[in-house]
């Protein structure tokens, strides 16, 4: 038997589609089970500062199709110290909170590690940003629609540049990882994907573009934002090795971030949902809930903070090998 009977959820760092779905499975998997549910809003700041409320399940209806988080997101300063640490856990306190679900990336467990080190309060976290850089899941919430955001606008970028016979580079989101890339870049036919898990090597790409050219009037180069050198410069590498071509960049930027989750993303925020509520009634805490081959799985989170192995390399061969 657990002694919880209080419990908090936020959402923290860059919003994701899908974590609204995440935020309803918490509320309403600890009202199944007979909690008291709070909200915090604004992510650890709003910790810091006490803005922390009770959530029915009335507070979370008609939230799962909509983008963004309903709690709000923020970046604390203050919580990264203990003094700031110290000044949220006494809101805690306060309303008798004894556990918590924080869905995020890595700072949003980094932050909750530091946390658990000061206070003996459970917590445990949801993985909820659209980049996917996260050990111990599969996919991250948010980043199946993310990618299909990304598809919808690159298929969009192609019509245009097959009208003009243009190269278009675009780039997409994932500050550390390609894994946006990557996946887009295979579904959208892309000639080339620089990520910054692989170096990159120009020469190939050059020789790869040029011999495409024959096949093709419209040419599309993915580079995911972490790369070394970014988009612009990479559109004006290829500009000057082949200025006969009429080349262009598009930055699709936060336009990534939001919109409907999609129906992958529903699903996976309410399973993580309620494996996080009752994870924690099982006595889990300091781990990330994820789901690894369909099976709901718990990583710490120093563990899950490390993602360097998740790109796929054969997935840069697909791209490779269809694009002749
Ligand atoms: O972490 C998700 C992410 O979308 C990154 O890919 C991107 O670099 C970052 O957020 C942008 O954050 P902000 O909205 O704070 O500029």
């Amino acid at each position: 038997m657990s002694n919880i009977k209080n419990i908090a959820v936020l959402t923290s760092g860059g919003d994701a589609p899908g974590m609204n779905a995440g935020i309803r499975a918490v509320v309403r998997t600890g009202i199944y089970h007979g909690l008291n549910m709070f909200g915090i809003r604004r992510g650890y700041d709003g910790m810091v500062q006490g803005e922390i409320f009770p959530m029915d399940a009335k507070s979370v209806a008609n939230i799962i199709q909509r983008g963004g988080t309903v709690l709000k997101t923020a970046r604390s300063e203050e919580f990264r110290s203990p003094e700031g640490r110290q000044k949220a856990y006494e809101h805690l306190k306060k309303l008798n909170i004894d556990a918590l679900v924080v869905i995020g990336g890595d700072g949003t467990f980094t932050g909750a590690s530091a946390f658990l080190d000061q206070f003996d309060i459970p917590i445990i976290g949801m993985p909820g940003t659209i980049d996917n850089d996260l050990s111990g899941t599969d996919f991250t919430i948010g980043y199946d629609t993310a990618i299909n955001t990304v598809v919808d606008a690159v298929d969009k970028i192609r019509d245009t540049a097959e009208s003009h016979d243009r190269l278009f580079v675009v780039e997409v989101m994932g500050r550390d990882s390609g894994l946006i890339a990557l996946r887009s870049g295979i579904s959208t036919g892309a000639e080339a994907v620089l990520i910054p898990e692989l170096e990159v090597d120009y020469d190939a790409i050059m020789k790869r573009l040029d011999k495409t050219r024959k096949n093709k009037s419209s040419r599309i180069v993915i580079v995911a934002e972490g790369d070394k050198e970014g988009g612009m410069v990479v559109a004006d590498k290829i500009q000057a090795n082949f200025p006969s071509y009429d080349v262009r960049l598009s930055i699709l930027g936060h336009i990534q971030r939001g919109g409907r989750p999609t129906c992958m993303d529903r699903v996976l925020a309410s399973r993580l949902g309620v494996a996080s509520v009752e994870g924690l009634l099982e006595g889990r805490k300091g781990e990330m809930v994820g789901l690894i081959g369909g099976q709901v799985q718990f990583t710490p989170f120093g563990k899950a903070i490390k993602h360097i192995d998740k790109v796929n390399t054969n997935l840069t061969r697909i791209v490779e090998i269809l694009s002749l």
